[in-house]
This record gives C-alpha cells, structure tokens and sequence, in this order.
C-alpha cells in the first residue's frame, strides 16, 4: 500500500501522491460548462480504479474538468469512506447561493453523498471571500462537505480565507509547484507549514516536461535512478516533491493503469538530502 501522511491539521490519512484528472485534450471552457457532459474514458477510469488498488485514496477533480462523473464511476466498486476525494468550484460561481447549487451539481455527478474537500479553484475578482466563506460553512455544516480548500490564492488571499471563517478552518491550498517550478517557497510554502495547512502541489510533473527531462536534470536523475533500482523520472520528481515537505501532495494526472503503477513508485522510498540538493542544481543550470 502506498505511503501515507496526515493532511494537513487532520488526522486524515492521505496517499502522499494524489491522481490528477485533469485532461487537457478535453474541453473545459467555464462559460460551455453547464450541460456540457464529457465522453467516458475507459482508459482514464481503469486507471483510477488501479490507483485506488494500489492505495492512491486522494483525487483531485473539478466542475470545470468534466471529470467528476468519470471519478464517480471509477469509485463504484471500492468503499466510499475509504477514499479523500477533492473537487473545485470555479469562480463565476463564488457567490453564495450560486456555491450551494454548485456543491450539489458536482455531488450528483460524483454520486457521492460528501465531498471531503471542496476547494475555490481561483480567487473571484467578483465576490468577497467572505460571502464563499459563508456557504462553504453551511456546506460543512450540513455535511456537504468535509473540509474547506483554495486554489490558486496567494499567502494574502489564504490569510483573508483564514479571516473570514469563523466555525470552520481552511485546510489547504492547490498551486502549482515541482521541481522547474518552486516559487511557493519564498512565502507560501514556509506559511502553510507554520498554519498546518496542507499545500497540494498541482503540475508536479511540469505538464510532463519532467517526464522527458532537460539534460541536466535527466544526468542527475539517471544517477539517482541507479542508486534506487531505477526508478523513473516521473517518480523521482514525485519523491522530489513529498520530500520537500510533509505538507505537500503532488497529484499528477493520471490518464491509465501504466500511469497508477508508475506514479504510485514515486512513494514508499526516500531521495537522501545530497540527491535533492544534486536535482536543484541540475534544475537551475
Ligand atoms: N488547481 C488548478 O488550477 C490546476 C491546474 C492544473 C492542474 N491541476 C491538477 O493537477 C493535476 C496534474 O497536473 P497536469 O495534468 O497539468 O500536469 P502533470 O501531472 O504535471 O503532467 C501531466 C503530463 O505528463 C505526462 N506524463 C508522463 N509521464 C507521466 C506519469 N508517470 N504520470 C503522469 N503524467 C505523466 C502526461 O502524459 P499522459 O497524458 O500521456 O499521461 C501529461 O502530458 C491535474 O490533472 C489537475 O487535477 C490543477
């Protein structure tokens, strides 16, 4: 079973590697949202359905993904309680009566009864955090959701969500962060850690670059690789991200069972402190 940490100020036990559904050949503008409806994947859903085998218990998706019905039917057969599963509202929908329809919509699709986490995907420009704070605590407090999250705030806008709830505490924040991309580490990094919130690391593989590495990186990482019985690239960049932090969760896309397999070995083993020092100086050549 894959390696798992606590998320978080919670007691939740959370693979630390979480499957990502987003796919990006699929439309997923906000504006055609709404009766929109994504053609089902087998390929995505074996997939899924490997992962949570193998004890990946943590997925990420959104409204604006088209994926929740896909991860409803990946989760048929397994035990609900068994699994964390996060979903995003989008933005045009903060306010506060549009946030309740919008947690219904997305636990119909889910055909789930909770949502563990129910993230903001973006900050709105439009409604006050304090007016989506609002429903999100009657969402908890009608047993919607489990757990509030945010997308994509910056330290100032997770420091005003933080303000703004008055029952329940924020839990994490979803940005993006690996081993080409680490500007969370000036402030937003060391902040959650000091709060205990949870930082889910979305794009942990760069869009894939780092499945295909630089040069530099890839000399570094194949000497790595030798060290640890070979593991591959995307597994080293994923080890890479939960040793950074015991708050972070990377959640790479996962679009297959080859995909579960691989990115689960990104877990249950160590990269040593000279091997990470060793791929941040081949990052930043
Ligand atoms: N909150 C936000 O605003 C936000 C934004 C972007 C993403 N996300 C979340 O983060 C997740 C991951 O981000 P992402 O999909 O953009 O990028 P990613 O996981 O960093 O990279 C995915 C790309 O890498 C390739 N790849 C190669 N080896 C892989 C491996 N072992 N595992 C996974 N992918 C591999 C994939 O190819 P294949 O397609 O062939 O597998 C795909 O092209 C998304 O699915 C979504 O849940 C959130």
């Amino acid at each position: 079973m894959v390696e798992k940490r606590s998320f978080g100020w919670t007691r939740e036990h959370i693979s630390v590697i979480g499957m990502g559904t987003y796919y990006d050949t699929m439309e997923t503008s906000p504006d055609t949202f709404p009766g929109k409806t994504m053609p089902g994947s087998k390929t995505v859903v074996e997939g899924l359905k490997r992962g949570l085998e193998l004890g990946l218990n943590f997925i990420d998706t959104a409204e604006v993904y088209l994926t929740e019905p896909i991860v409803a039917e990946a989760m048929q057969n397994f035990k609900r309680d068994d699994f964390f599963i996060a979903t995003k509202v989008w933005p045009s929908r903060a306010g506060y009566e549009d946030l309740l329809r919008a947690a219904d919509r997305s636990l119909e699709r889910l055909k789930t009864k909770y949502i563990d986490l129910y993230q903001i995907h973006w900050p709105s420009r439009r409604v006050p955090i304090r007016e989506t704070m609002r429903g999100m605590e009657r969402l908890v407090n009608e047993g919607k959701i489990r757990y509030i999250g945010v997308s994509n705030f910056t330290v100032t806008q997770v420091q005003e969500s933080v303000d703004s709830l008055s029952k329940q505490e924020l839990i994490s924040d979803q940005v993006e962060y690996n081993l080409l991309v680490r500007d969370i580490e000036a402030d937003l990094l060391p902040y959650s850690e000091r709060l205990g919130l949870a930082v889910i690391a979305y794009r942990p593989l760069s869009n894939g670059a780092l499945a295909n590495p630089p040069r530099k990186v890839r000399e570094a990482m194949d000497s790595i690789s030798k060290r640890h019985g070979g593991k591959t690239y995307s597994q080293i960049s994923l080890n890479w991200i939960k040793e950074k932090s015991p708050a972070l969760f990377p959640i790479p896309r996962i679009s297959s069972r080859e995909r579960a397999e691989e990115d689960a070995g990104g877990a249950g083993w160590s990269l040593t402190p000279e091997e990470m020092k060793l791929l941040e100086t081949a990052a930043r050549a």
